[in-house]
């Protein structure tokens, strides 16, 4: 073969080759399909303030990306090879420093033409005008969306819409810190994907749907902060996944369901500031894995529930202002993974048991406000270690005979009161953080909140801060 026709062929292989890898490599100018890269800009332009977007991100999937916007392509048909790059997820937020939300920002129908969709989240965008779920009918059944993410949007108002329903392949449904109102739609009982079921603080009314119990993958269930009514349903006991389960700050009403017992892996069970009655059913025993049990400022009146005895991993026990009356029990302290009790303001009665002091992660043991009485006489070690966070306060038949305890007045000598009692022994206090000048507690510690949605409870903000980390531990974990 000469050399002139050995070079001819070379140029035809190498030729048929570049051919062979446009054909599979995609468009050449976008990488997109052209009806959803228009789709794509007219959604990012209802909500950015910068209708440049589109010349700075030509392609957006390749060579000009925006990391809001995730692409992928798809696996290959055998038929039609796809040779396009698609939009799965749309996030905007304040994370992303450029562009930032326009004031009036609003949902464009172009989303319904982005059909491979899976993501959408928008944090603290629709703060302006009055946006809500409806005009778009975001949700069909042939929506693509798993993750629906939508927090922190004072002007996202309105119902969610029944058509929610639809979206039959969403697994994260996240609608918290909006001014979402009316009621939680049925059908959301229908989307038997959800793992996460986040609706709180929103104005949501009505009772909590039965449908729900119908969610068995469901690891979360986040309403709290809404105006529910009605009580707990029943069917809830059959959310054989649930981890955390938080009606907090609702009018529920009625007792806790028996069934509740029946949520094997249940760590968090906040139930706080409603009107829930007690007693609480001895079935709570069964939630084994239970580390958060709170169900403070509820009318339970009764003693205080004997189940918690058999829970060895709760950490925090919250029943404050609950009415509760008789003992302290003493089986208390076999709950060794304890690391916050608070139990004031009841009626409880009798004698602290000692045996409290045994608690080795106990950080914060609230008794105040109640009717106890008798010497208090802990470990010095251990009152130490809780300094301030020990209060028993406001106990009108406790004594104590140490200074340790602040605002306590001293066994056998009621003629000091508690106030000097407490100032004269400042020298000699060795406990960490009682500096002079520090010894009178004024009700709850600074907060350490950090201009995070407050979690703030009448337990004081240590507790909420078991109570921060806890739930952030279960989200990351989920
Ligand atoms: C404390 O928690 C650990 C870890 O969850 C667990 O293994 C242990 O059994 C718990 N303690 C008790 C007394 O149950
Ligand atoms: C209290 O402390 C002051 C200065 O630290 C000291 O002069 C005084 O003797 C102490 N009083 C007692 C009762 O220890
Ligand atoms: C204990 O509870 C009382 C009454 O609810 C509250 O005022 C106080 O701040 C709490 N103490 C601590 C240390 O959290």
């Amino acid at each position: 073969m000469s050399l002139p026709s050995t070079l001819t062929t070379l140029f035809f292989f190498s030729f048929s080759f570049l051919l062979l890898l446009h054909a599979n490599g995609g468009d050449s100018t976008s990488g997109m399909d052209a009806k959803e890269l228009s789709a794509l800009y007219e959604v990012l332009g209802a909500l950015l303030d910068d209708p440049s977007w589109p010349q700075l991100h030509p392609h957006p999937c390749t060579d000009t990306p925006w990391p809001g916007v995730q692409c992928e392509t798809l696996p290959q048909q055998q038929q039609q090879p796809d040779p396009f790059f698609h939009v799965t997820k749309l996030h905007v937020g304040p994370d992303l420093a450029t562009p930032p939300c326009r004031p009036g920002a609003e949902l464009s129908l172009s989303l319904l033409r982005l059909p491979f969709l899976k993501t959408l989240s928008i944090f603290g965008c629709f703060v302006g005008a009055t946006v809500t779920l409806i005009p778009p009918p975001l949700f069909s059944s042939a929506s693509s969306l798993e993750q629906l993410v939508l927090i922190s949007n004072r002007g996202l108002s309105g119902p969610i819409p029944t058509t929610i329903s639809l979206a039959g392949r969403l697994s994260v449904l996240r609608l918290s810190q909006n001014d979402l109102r009316g009621e939680i739609p049925r059908g959301v009982g229908e989307l038997r994907e959800l793992k996460q079921l986040d609706l709180s603080y929103n104005r949501l009314t009505g009772g909590i749907p039965e449908e729900l119990g119908g969610l068995a993958g469901l690891g979360i269930l986040d309403l709290s902060f809404n105006g529910l009514r009605g009580g707990i349903p029943r069917s809830l006991g059959r959310l054989c996944s649930l981890q955390k389960l938080d009606l907090g700050s609702n009018s529920l009403s009625g007792r806790i369901p028996e069934e509740t017992g029946m949520l094997r892996k249940l760590v968090l069970l906040d139930l706080s500031r409603n009107s829930i009655t007690g007693p609480v059913p001895e079935a709570l025993s069964g939630l084994e894995e239970l580390e958060y049990f709170l169900v403070e400022n509820n009318p339970i009146g009764s003693g205080v529930p004997l189940f918690l005895g058999a829970l060895g991993k709760l950490a925090v026990v919250g029943l404050s202002g609950c009415g509760l009356s008789g003992p302290i029990p003493s089986w208390f302290e076999s709950l060794s993974n304890l690391t916050a009790l608070a139990l004031d303001r009841n009626r409880l009665s009798g004698s602290v048991p000692r045996s409290l002091d045994a608690l080795g992660k106990l950080g914060q043991l609230n008794l105040s406000q109640n009717m106890l009485s008798g010497e208090i006489a802990f470990r010095e070690d251990f009152v130490s270690r809780l300094g301030k966070r020990l209060d028993v306060r406001d106990n009108k038949g406790l004594c104590a005979n140490s200074h340790l305890y602040f605002d306590t007045p001293p066994c056998g000598s009621s003629s000091l009161d508690a106030t000097s009692s407490a100032r004269t022994s400042t020298n000699s206090s060795s406990s960490a953080g009682a500096e002079p000048g520090a010894q009178q507690v004024s009700g709850r510690p600074p907060a350490e909140d950090n201009g995070q949605e407050s979690l703030s409870s009448p337990l004081g903000s240590s507790l909420c801060w078991y109570l921060y980390l806890g739930i952030y531990a279960i989200l990351v974990f989920l």
